[in-house]
């Protein structure tokens, strides 16, 4: 496997596995079954379920044509560039079954952040993109440069978690921008809204400014409600998914989920008042890294993991 990418110096691995013993140990209940990792990514997740089967069969998918270019020679694995919100027809596509565990590694691969070309990252200038999926029709500059000030004001306040009042400052700065034609790069966009920026905590504004735009450039949350929504139907009786995720929009979804069957977290009940609910979580608090990974892999810090049982 290709575990270096090929844009990037020989030192930076394309991505380093985050939770990767606990996401797979909880994830392998039958070394003969049909497996499916949704976020491919670098492969490690694909590389270690590997390791644990024998004659099962891995699929897994990722919509990047980067992470396509580290596919697995192995008879047991099948890599589709696809979008995880059509798991159901892709399952049914590919005639292999309904797979006994799933696993979804949220969010961008390092090579994808690090890499100055894609325009995720505020370290770096370059064009405005953030899309993960290349033939996707929205760039982060599309979205900056034709939403509505109202409709960036309220991805800041939704996707960004800054206040009303921040998020209109920033949205009117980046209208502002662009009358004069200067949105083009994660610079200029910087630039727009420099004087908006508390200094001490310039960083961490800026990566909530820019998390902001790439959720919405590739529909993140909607993404993960869709496939989220398929679960109950394409996993196994028996079957377990394991779900690591990056910040708390996403994971308050999943923990609704697994408790509810559905993304508002509400219970519902059928004619008789009964309640069905199709898993179990098997973690009640979802596993985080120990400070020995987030040492090593300081992009570990915000991982939570949660598993739950298809019942
Ligand atoms: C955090 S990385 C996964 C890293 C991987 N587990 C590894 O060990 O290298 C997330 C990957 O998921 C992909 N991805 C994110 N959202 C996706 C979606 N909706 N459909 C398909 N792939 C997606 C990204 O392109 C990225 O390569």
């Amino acid at each position: 496997m290709k575990l270096w990418g090929s844009h990037l110096m020989k030192a930076d691995p394309y991505h380093t596995p985050v939770l990767l013993h606990a996401a797979i140990n909880g994830l392998i209940t039958d070394p003969s079954g049909f497996y499916v990792d949704v976020t491919f990514g670098g492969g490690g997740h694909s590389q270690a379920i590997l390791k644990k089967l024998n004659n099962g069969m891995l699929m897994a998918l990722d919509q990047d044509s980067d992470a396509i270019d580290n596919s697995i020679d192995d008879k047991r694995f099948l890599l589709i560039r696809q979008n995880f919100r059509n798991i159901e027809n892709i399952l049914e596509a590919n005639s292999y079954g309904l797979p006994i565990g799933v696993l979804a590694d949220l969010g961008v691969s390092s090579f994808q952040f690090d890499n100055a070309k894609r325009g995720f990252s505020f370290r770096f200038d370059n064009d405005l993109d953030m899309r993960m999926n290349k033939d996707s029709s929205l760039s982060a500059y599309d979205l900056l440069n034709n939403y509505q000030e109202k409709e960036l004001e309220n991805l800041f306040t939704t996707f960004g978690d800054f206040k009303t009042v921040e998020s209109k400052r920033l949205a009117k700065s980046i209208v502002a921008a662009r009358s004069n034609g200067l949105l083009k790069t994660t610079f200029q966009l910087v630039s727009s809204i420099e004087s908006l920026v508390p200094q001490k905590i310039r960083n961490q504004f800026l990566a909530r400014v820019f998390q902001a735009i790439r959720i919405e450039v590739n529909q993140e949350l909607t993404a993960l409600v869709d496939f989220l929504n398929q679960l109950p139907r394409i996993l196994k009786k028996e079957g377990v998914v394991s779900i690591i995720t990056y910040h708390s929009l996403e994971d308050r979804l999943v923990k609704n989920f697994f408790r509810t069957g559905n993304c508002n977290g509400v219970l519902e009940k059928d004619f008789y008042g009964n309640t069905s609910k199709p898993f179990l979580a098997i973690n009640k608090k979802p596993i985080i890294p120990e400070s020995e990974e987030i040492k090593m892999n300081p992009r570990s810090r915000s991982a939570k993991l949660r598993i739950a049982k298809r019942i």
